[in-house]
């Protein structure tokens, strides 16, 4: 990556990393209605997939995902928002959860490679700046052996939706940090994971999708 495009995406990673902290303190009231309806429902399907000891959680927010987890699993969770992570802390303190939290950009992680078995992120690759650097990130510290569980929007599949999502996109990110057109399935490809399963929530909107590392994929810088 040259020294502009990488300023760029530092600059709007602050950006990013700024909106969200300055929307930590409401972010659970304003999503309680969609948790309520559908998402806390999605989320125990994504737990239903997780395997292994060493967990570590992308983008961990206010800690919507920490009562999921079955005590025994050693889990890490990271989120570059010390706001969202504050909320987090709350929970892990009110709730005794046992859990290792870090303020840390996917996009540059400090953990050594293959370190972990699996790694899960909900409703992430959205806001993350440079989505194939973070995935190649995860990449790195998931073992060998190891998968990626993916719950995330995506742009839609269809034609006439696509083009409106994309058209709304700039709106939509200017308003919230959000993209609501990421092509996240294609983008763990390129990163260089296998996709082994993807499952449609909503509309091919919404999905789960469990990756493997395999050893192809775009390693252009
Ligand atoms: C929409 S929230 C989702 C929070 C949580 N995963 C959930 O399901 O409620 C997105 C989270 O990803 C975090 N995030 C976005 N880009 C990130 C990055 N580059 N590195 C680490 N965390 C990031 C944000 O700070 C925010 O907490």
């Amino acid at each position: 990556m040259d020294t502009d495009t990488e300023r760029l995406t530092s600059g709007i990673t602050e950006r990013i990393r700024n909106r969200y902290d300055r929307l930590s303190p409401y972010y659970d009231l304003l999503e309680c209605f969609l948790e309520k309806l559908a998402f806390s429902k999605w989320r125990k399907r994504a737990f239903g997939l997780l395997e292994g000891e060493n967990i570590l959680e992308v983008g961990v927010g206010t800690g919507k995902n920490l009562d999921y987890y079955p005590p025994e699993k050693k889990l890490t969770a990271i989120d570059f928002s010390p706001g969202m992570l504050s909320r987090a802390r709350r929970k892990v303190e009110e709730n005794k959860v046992n859990v290792d939290l870090r303020e840390m950009d996917v996009q540059k992680l400090k953990f050594d490679d293959q370190s972990f078995d699996t790694v899960l992120t909900t409703f992430v690759f959205c806001s993350v700046p440079d989505p194939i650097k973070g995935l190649k990130e995860i990449k790195r510290v998931c073992k060998k052996e190891g998968k990626i569980i993916l719950l995330e929007h995506v742009r839609p599949s269809g034609r006439l939706l696509g083009k409106l999502f994309d058209t709304l996109n700039p709106v939509i990110v200017g308003l919230m940090g959000v993209n609501i057109n990421r092509r996240t399935v294609a983008s763990l490809e390129r990163a260089g994971f296998k996709i082994e399963e993807e499952r449609n929530l909503f509309n091919n909107i919404v999905k789960i999708v469990v990756a493997t590392p395999s050893s192809s994929g775009d390693f252009m810088p």
